[in-house]
């Protein structure tokens, strides 16, 4: 692709596979990263899109539908899928799951009371021909009060929440469900009396259909799966603000018996010892816009080392795992690389994360949305998509600062906050939820899935399909199953 600015030339990556086992790690390098501001447009007048638009989604309007009828505020969403990622419906009915949270709650208030909600829709309808919002009925939250907290040994906590996860469907509606079990310790003031404590967890439970109707059973038990080690995976200890979670499971097709699962992570350095290598750089000998290590450590970028982690199940439940090494670390390039998943295509896995521009390093910029890498196999020297990684980000210049998501800055893109949390989907499809859609002197904000988008994913490089639904926006909330258990009627 051709990069328009000036600016260091990217690292090579062979695309290699590893064993899963091995000890190597893929680095999504500052050199890597900085391809993002080369395609950027350094002359984009205020609120207009400076990326490119094969990797930028379309607007999303303002008067959006809400999925939820004014229940919750929804955000990070997942559907039923197999070990390679399909969606499922089960007799006719497709069930998501959600985080949700009571809409008295301020939106960005969310993170420290979200719980796993379910909404189901029939199967096989075209979105036109859906209710704008996506046709959806909120079934409830998943876990009753007291469930989720079992683990924890510590009760003291302020608050007990429910994050990210996925959710597998086997024979007879078995569902399970992996999630990150969190535990909060604040005093009244919002200070941390000790680090945040999140877990990998695992909970089983059944769908049940009754005509139109769909239940959950099952859920009252949780089995921890994993902890931070502090040897792989960075812990409260070496940071108190540290990632661990969003466990992703799936089989690998070079090892079919296996299950692994991704999750976000953070590099195992103490927060402040840690320091960034040559490695993590990537630059290639006398390129004139190289940095020094030594320059990168003191710019305060040490503070952004994140990792995709990698476990691998243990038995047949998938209730005991054991950690691997992280397959992908971005030291010095963003702190999140958050919901981490795979897709297989073509005979190449691919692996996609979210992350905010705010997370990002110092001296590294690039918008809120969804990152990929491609290789030979689940442990490879990845390849970043499109040069830089970036697959789909929401409109951004990035010339002008972005604000937060409660105070977008009016010379920014409306859309810059506009989608968060991407997941791909079957055939390149890509739901995400709406944070905020506007600039300070008028914006909305979201708390409901956004459009529909769709990205051609081919060799190393994805774009925007814009003849996708309408200029390239999709159905509202349109999660689609693509395979039907037990049709009962319904193709
Ligand atoms: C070993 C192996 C290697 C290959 C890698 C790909 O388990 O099959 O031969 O490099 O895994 O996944
Ligand atoms: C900032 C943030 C988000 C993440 C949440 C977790 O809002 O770091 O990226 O969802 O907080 O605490
Ligand atoms: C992404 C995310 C996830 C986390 C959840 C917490 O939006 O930060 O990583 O599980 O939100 O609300």
């Amino acid at each position: 692709l051709p990069a328009v600015q000036d600016g260091p030339e990217p690292t090579p990556h062979t695309q290699e596979a590893h064993a899963p086992e091995d000890d190597f790690t893929a680095k999504w390098t500052r050199a890597d990263a900085r391809q993002l501001q080369r395609v950027s447009d350094p002359t984009t007048p205020p609120r207009e899109n400076s990326m490119p638009a094969s990797q930028t989604m379309p607007e999303v309007p303002q008067d959006f539908p809400d999925m939820s009828n004014d229940e919750v505020w929804v955000w990070d969403s997942w559907p039923l899928t197999d070990e390679d990622g399909n969606q499922y419906s089960v007799k006719g009915q497709e069930i998501i799951f959600s985080l949700v949270a009571d809409r008295s709650l301020g939106f960005d208030e969310r993170h420290q009371y979200a719980k796993i909600g379910y909404f189901y829709r029939e199967t096989g309808v075209p979105a036109d021909e859906r209710p704008e919002n996506g046709g959806w009925t909120y079934g409830g939250l998943v876990f009753d009060e007291g469930v989720t907290d079992q683990i924890f040994e510590d009760k003291s906590f302020s608050h007990q929440t429910q994050w990210s996860g996925s959710a597998r469907v086997f024979k007879g509606g078995e569902v399970k469900l992996f999630f990150t079990d969190v535990a909060f310790y604040r005093d009244a003031q919002g200070q941390d009396v000790k680090p945040y404590d999140p877990r990998l967890a695992l909970s089983v439970g059944k769908v049940h259909t009754t005509g139109k109707d769909v239940k959950l059973t099952g859920f009252n038990k949780v089995d921890e799966l994993l902890k931070a080690d502090g040897e792989y995976y960075q812990t409260g200890e070496q940071n108190p603000s540290f990632n661990f979670r969003d466990p992703f499971t799936f089989e690998d097709p070079a090892h079919p018996g296996e299950t692994y699962m991704v999750f976000e992570g953070n590099t195992a350095m103490p927060r402040d010892e840690a320091y960034c290598t040559e490695e993590d750089l990537g630059y290639q000998a006398g390129d004139p816009f190289a940095e020094t290590a030594e320059e990168v450590n003191a710019s305060g970028a040490t503070y952004q080392i994140a990792n995709i982690g990698l476990a691998k199940a243990k038995n047949d439940d998938l209730t005991e795992w054991e950690f691997l090494p992280p397959i992908l670390s971005a030291n010095c390039v963003t702190d999140q690389t958050e919901r981490p998943q795979f897709v297989f295509k073509d005979g190449k896995s691919y692996l996609f994360t979210i992350t905010h521009r705010g997370t990002f390093a110092a001296g590294i910029d690039g918008p809120e949305g969804v990152y990929g890498f491609v290789g030979d196999g689940i442990r490879s020297d990845f390849q970043p998509l499109n040069g830089s990684g970036l697959a789909l980000g929401n409109p951004t210049n990035l010339n002008y600062q972005q604000g937060q998501p409660f105070a977008p800055n009016v010379d920014q893109h409306p859309g810059a906050f506009q989608a968060y949390s991407h997941y791909v989907m079957p055939g390149g499809l890509v739901q995400s939820f709406i944070d905020t859609i506007g600039t300070n002197d008028n914006f909305v904000r979201g708390g409901t899935l956004a459009p529909t988008v769709k990205m051609d994913i081919a060799g190393d490089t994805t774009s925007v399909d814009y003849s996708y639904g309408n200029g390239g926006l999709g159905g509202w909330a349109d999660v689609p199953a693509n395979i039907n258990i037990n049709p009962g009627g319904q193709v």
